[in-house]
């Protein structure tokens, strides 16, 4: 898979910007607040129609202006697909593929796979729980588009029993046949999330564990999924949960819990309170690794997505790289630029090209970017 061009309207710092990239490797340089950042921003909510640092979608739009409009064209198995985003509040956002309006999100998304990796992703290890699922939620909906579907509806329901047990808060006497009928509706529709989580890092911790070992020798990477509705889940062994395992296990959870939610007024068990753990040689990372072995976690946890991707969309997915090469020693560094394989377009954000090696300079594209604009 290839971006061919992008073209932003009022987006971000970038008035009107128009790219386009001939090369599998693209570099883009600039000095710090220029508008890198932003660029890659926009080629990932392209991909998500979630952006990776914004609370809100207005926050997208240049500053005094009431729109913004990020167009893309892409090139999958030889077939050219333009791919548009407008948005513009409190309007709903408007998306097309090839001109025609699409009216699910995930009919959209499907089309352009990303794989990014920049500082803020250390918060798989270094942040809150909510940062994790985030991550969990945004690569599993890459690999199964049903996923965010899914989240969806469970959020849905969740929000309405919660709005129900802030009603009847502290009534331990109130009728909750109306909360059965929520936990029900919950157990079938959070399994399906709890599942497919399980699946997606059983093998990812394989893949993971693999690019680990090649980069830190003799560290052992492994995960747990910390389930509030199954305990704690490792992926050492083999495990069959099926569907209907979790269901069971779900309702009988939530009736376990149910007197602790009147009393709090709140939903406490499901995946939504769910987490995950990363060991390096069975000591907890969060705790206890240093930078660099974090930095190391996050990456190998990147290099296993993109292959995973890639097996599963048959097609290889654009790599895109925010500062993160400046950060790493340079075994790191050339690590990563070889894990890298053939015909996976990568995009590089650097203040210069101080950081790469000629060898991998040779064939490169440098865009050079300064106050949202390209300079020539
Ligand atoms: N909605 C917006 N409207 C106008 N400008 C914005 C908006 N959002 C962010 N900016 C500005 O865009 C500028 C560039 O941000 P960006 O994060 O892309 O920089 P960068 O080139 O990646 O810099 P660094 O090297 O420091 O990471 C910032 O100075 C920020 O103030
Ligand atoms: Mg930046």
């Amino acid at each position: 898979m290839f971006i061919e061009s992008v073209e932003l309207k009022n987006y971000r710092n970038y008035e009107d910007l128009s790219l386009n990239f001939t090369s599998d490797k693209v570099l883009l340089i600039g000095k710090n607040a220029q508008g890198k950042t932003n660029l890659l921003e926009s080629l990932y909510y392209t991909s998500s129609l979630h952006s990776n640092r914004a609370k809100s979608d207005s926050e997208l739009i240049l500053w005094g202006k009431d729109f913004t409009r990020i167009k893309t064209v892409i090139n999958k198995n030889d077939l050219e697909k333009e791919l548009e985003i407008i948005i513009n509040p409190p309007k709903r956002k408007e998306l097309k593929v090839n001109g025609v309006k699409k009216n699910k999100s995930s009919e959209f998304c499907t089309n352009l796979s990303i794989v990014s990796f920049s500082v803020n992703d250390l918060l798989l290890l270094r942040g809150v729980p909510d940062d994790r699922r985030d991550w969990l939620d945004m690569a599993i909906s890459q690999i199964y588009p049903a996923y965010s579907d899914r989240v969806l509806k469970y959020n849905k329901i969740r929000i309405q029993k919660n709005n129900y047990l802030k009603e009847i808060k502290g009534n331990i006497h109130a009728d909750t046949s109306l909360l059965d009928v929520f936990n029900t509706q919950l157990s079938v529709c959070g399994s399906n999330i709890i599942l497919l989580r399980l699946k997606f890092l059983k093998e990812m911790q394989k893949k993971a564990m693999e690019k680990h070992l090649q980069i830190a020798q003799e560290e052992i990477l492994t995960t747990s999924y910390n389930s509030t509705i199954c305990g704690d889940i490792d992926f050492s062994g083999e495990q069959n949960f099926t569907a209907e395992d979790i269901v069971q296990q779900f309702e009988n959870k939530l009736s376990e819990k149910k007197l602790e939610e009147i009393i709090r007024g709140q939903s406490i068990a499901g995946p939504h309170r769910d987490d995950v753990s990363f060991f390096i040689n069975g000591i907890e990372a969060k705790k206890f690794a240093s930078q660099g072995q974090q930095r190391t976690i996050v990456l190998s946890f990147k290099l296993a997505e993109l292959e995973l991707i890639k097996e599963k969309i048959q097609d290889t997915p654009v790599l895109l790289l925010d500062d993160v090469l400046a950060e790493l020693d340079k075994i790191r560094q050339n690590y990563l630029l070889n894990a890298i394989g053939p015909n996976t377009q990568t995009i590089i954000t650097s203040v210069d090209t101080l950081h790469f090696d000629k060898e991998y300079l040779k064939d490169v594209e440098i865009f050079k970017i300064s106050e949202g604009k390209l300079v020539l």
